[in-house]
């Protein structure tokens, strides 16, 4: 079973990067291979609809997303939905969405912004028949100190977004 954990911030000093790393760390623990892609780390073209679908980028955050039968997109809340990179990569790689398991960890700067992955996973279960996790990590700025994760409540919901993760997976995968 593989999975992708998904840093979509382009801020060098991300939040979402953290969760992301720590997510990571999490499954890995669980002894699963997991497989990382930092949306900051790529020259990744903007979806255009046409030749951007053939940019040798694409064609690899195709496979990547592919190959994974689980997603854990990492995300920055922006203007209460996800940042538009997130949503780049997904116009970008569409269809190899279909049927993957996704969860959520979202970095805010605010409470009221809790509900803001609610479109995209809309969009990803309406279009893609994804199985989105009814859990996910919400993490304002007071949860960190530096590069740590200091609110164990946030450290906690990491942990159940993983188990949530790779049980969902692993039931889905033994269905068909
Ligand atoms: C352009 C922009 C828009 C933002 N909009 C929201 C918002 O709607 N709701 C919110 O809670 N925080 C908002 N924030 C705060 C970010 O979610 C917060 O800084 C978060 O840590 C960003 O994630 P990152 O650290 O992984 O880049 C916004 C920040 C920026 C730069």
């Amino acid at each position: 079973m593989s999975y992708l954990v998904v840093s979509c911030s382009l801020n060098p000093e991300s939040r979402s990067r953290l969760l992301a790393a720590s997510i990571k760390k999490n499954i890995e623990s669980k002894a699963e291979n997991v497989e990382f892609l930092d949306l900051a780390e790529n020259q990744i073209p903007f979806c255009d609809g046409a030749g951007a679908y053939s940019d040798p980028i694409t064609v690899e955050l195709v496979a990547a997303i592919s190959s994974a039968k689980g997603i854990i997109l990492c995300v920055p809340v922006y203007n209460y939905d996800v940042n538009a990179a997130a949503k780049n990569l997904i116009e970008l790689t569409g269809p190899s969405w279909m049927g993957k398991v996704v969860g959520f960890a979202c970095a805010a700067g605010g409470h009221g912004s809790y509900m803001s992955v609610m479109g995209v996973a809309n969009s990803l279960m309406l279009d893609f028949r994804c199985h989105i996790l009814p859990r996910f990590v919400y993490a304002l700025g007071d949860a960190f100190q530096g590069d740590s994760i200091t609110d164990p409540t946030v450290t906690e919901r990491i942990e159940e977004l993983s188990n949530e993760m790779v049980r969902v997976t692993g039931a889905l995968s033994t269905e068909q």
